[in-house]
């Protein structure tokens, strides 16, 4: 398998000598950030078969069974700030639906902040998650992607059956992991070099990749829900929602998860 991604690898990445696999690891985020904290470089990359302890946003599990998907992180240093990350993760799912495009032919959607779809089917799931300094500094920040590419309809538990999807359900054909796995990790060293000197470019083309702008949108907060329109994504990469009452207000992805009128999406 890591032979197979390194030879499909861009020949510049300067990230090919610090690429791990595993057949089976607990969660490639887990470990990375211990990784981390222990000193682990720039460009480090973790990518596994399988996860027994996958998980995501808000606490959830994300199952992440064998032979069917790509589990991955990587570490960044960006030596910058909290506040001028906000708009990392929105730079994350643009360079996914650019690895997506390179290595199954389709450009997926972003349903903000981060879940890839197609269809209103869920196909890639992002967890990024920031250690820091003493100083308040970023110490680190692992990018956690989870990408379904060979699964069929029935491989999905009953209860996300209908809301997700993998790459081959979408390009009818088998999908070579090994070219999902090498194009996520040159889109991510691609996208890291912009990250902090270009950020209206990255924001621009989340904006043309987000399906959920000019959407009616539910938005959940802890014990409430509201309705309204979504308008635009700020430069931190929050969602501006204009909602019934006509007030507008900026949404952050940690304090809500959205919803289309009619479901998922
Ligand atoms: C979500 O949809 O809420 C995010 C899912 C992120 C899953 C990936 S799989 C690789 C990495 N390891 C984990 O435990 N989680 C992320």
């Amino acid at each position: 398998m890591l032979e197979k991604v390194l030879s499909q690898l861009s020949p510049s990445n300067p990230w090919k000598h610090n690429i791990h696999y595993y057949d089976c690891i607990t969660s490639t985020n887990d470990v990375l950030k211990q990784m981390a904290k222990d000193g682990a470089p720039h460009g480090t990359v973790l990518f596994a078969d399988r996860q027994t302890l996958g998980h995501g946003r808000l606490g959830r599990s994300f199952l992440s069974p064998s032979g069917v998907g790509i589990y991955m992180s990587i570490l960044l240093r960006p030596e910058c700030r909290p506040e001028e990350l906000m708009h990392l993760t929105c730079a994350v799912a643009s360079a996914m639906c650019d690895a997506i495009e390179r290595s199954a032919s389709f450009r997926p959607g972003i349903k903000w902040t981060n879940d890839l779809v197609y269809k209103k089917r869920k196909l890639c799931g992002i967890l990024t998650e920031l250690g820091f300094l003493p100083s308040g500094m970023v110490d680190y920040a692992v990018i956690g992607i989870g990408i379904n590419c060979c699964q069929k309809p029935d491989d999905f538990a009953p209860e996300i059956r209908d809301i997700a999807g993998s790459l081959a359900m979408v390009q009818h054909s088998p999908i070579d992991r090994t070219l999902v796995a090498a194009s996520m990790i040159d889109a991510i060293e691609n996208m890291s070099r912009n990250l902090l000197g270009n950020k209206e470019a990255i924001l621009q083309q989340y904006r043309r990749d987000c399906i959920t702008l000019g959407q009616d949108v539910s938005i959940h907060k802890a014990d409430s829900v509201r309705y309204g329109r979504a308008l635009d994504i700020d430069s931190n990469g929050a969602l501006i929602v204009q909602y019934i009452s006509g007030e507008t207000e900026a949404v952050s992805s940690g304090e809500v998860s959205i919803r289309g009128m009619y479901g998922y999406v």
